[in-house]
């Protein structure tokens, strides 16, 4: 049974009663509107934890574009039946005013790694992420965090933050879990329209030719260069960035093999689409 918590002080004793008995516990961030890529970190958090929690807080500090905010898939009744079925120990999810009560004052900005890529086309959105993580992490307590490979800069961004903030939880990356077409699994695929869903899988293509290409010896500039035409002929409306990066800095690089990395965020009609993979 999955014990649903709303307060962060009544959070605060169950977990320190699961650690007076030394139990190590797991978290397991969401934003809710949960799909197999969540329930995949929730088993990875049971495998490697005592206690699992997740959370379901739609963050509205992350997000730049109201509208987007509004549109975010919500249904808590659904999420909860699924992490019922996944045996996960308790689902905290806390109402704004728990998370950011008056004179909430405090914002987390995590230079530089921020700054490329969703950064400059999200802007604050990772000052939001920063913030809330960090609030997460306190209000939790847990000592291992479960994070997915499909929000790369995100996972960077968190990584950096608690050793920044000596923040004393492991940060476990997990891999991208895709539909059979090669779709990386999100809560906004459920806004792609029928046509838009046939035109998605599209994207993970182009980057696998592209990272292809790149292996193989053609230049980084004209495989990304063919990609994004790719990408836009599918039926795309724009590629947002399209970059070959250093996997942990993520600074700009030019060859293939680790630590190459390929990162992608593009617009379907009205749905923003992101992807990541190894070149
Ligand atoms: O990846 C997400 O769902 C969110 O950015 C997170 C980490 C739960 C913070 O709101």
């Amino acid at each position: 049974m999955t014990e649903v918590i709303r307060s962060a002080a009544a959070l605060r004793e169950k977990v320190a009663a699961w650690k007076r008995s030394g139990m190590l516990v797991g978290v397991v961030p969401t934003m809710g509107a949960l799909h197999d890529g969540h329930l995949s970190l929730a088993r990875a958090a049971r495998a490697q934890s005592d206690r699992v929690i997740v959370t379901i807080f739609v963050n509205p500090m992350q997000f730049n574009n109201p509208e987007d905010l509004k549109k975010y898939p919500r249904d808590e009744t659904r999420d909860l039946a699924l992490l019922e079925a996944d045996g996960v120990d308790v689902l905290f999810a806390p109402g704004p005013d728990e998370v950011y009560p008056e004179g909430f004052a405090t914002k987390v900005s995590v230079a530089g790694i921020s700054a490329p890529m969703e950064g400059a086309f999200r802007p604050g959105h990772f000052d939001g992420v920063a913030t809330v993580v960090s609030k997460l992490f306190g209000m939790t307590q847990a000592g291992r965090a479960f994070f997915g490979e499909k929000d790369w800069q995100q996972l960077q961004v968190v990584r950096r933050l608690v050793t920044d903030l000596n923040i004393p939880v492991d940060v476990i990356g997990c891999p991208t879990i895709r539909e059979d077409d090669g779709l990386a699994m999100s809560s906004r695929n459920v806004r792609l329209s029928d046509a838009e869903r046939a035109v998605a899988p599209a994207l993970h293509r182009a980057m696998q030719a592209a990272a292809e290409a790149i292996r193989g010896g053609a230049p980084t500039g004209a495989a990304l260069a063919d990609a994004r035409a790719a990408i836009l002929a599918a039926g795309f409306g724009a590629v947002e960035y399209l970059d070959l990066r250093h996997a942990g800095t993520l600074e700009p690089i030019d060859r293939a093999g680790p630590p190459a990395r390929l990162l992608v965020a593009a617009m379907l009609g009205e749905v923003r689409l992101i992807d990541n993979i190894a070149v």
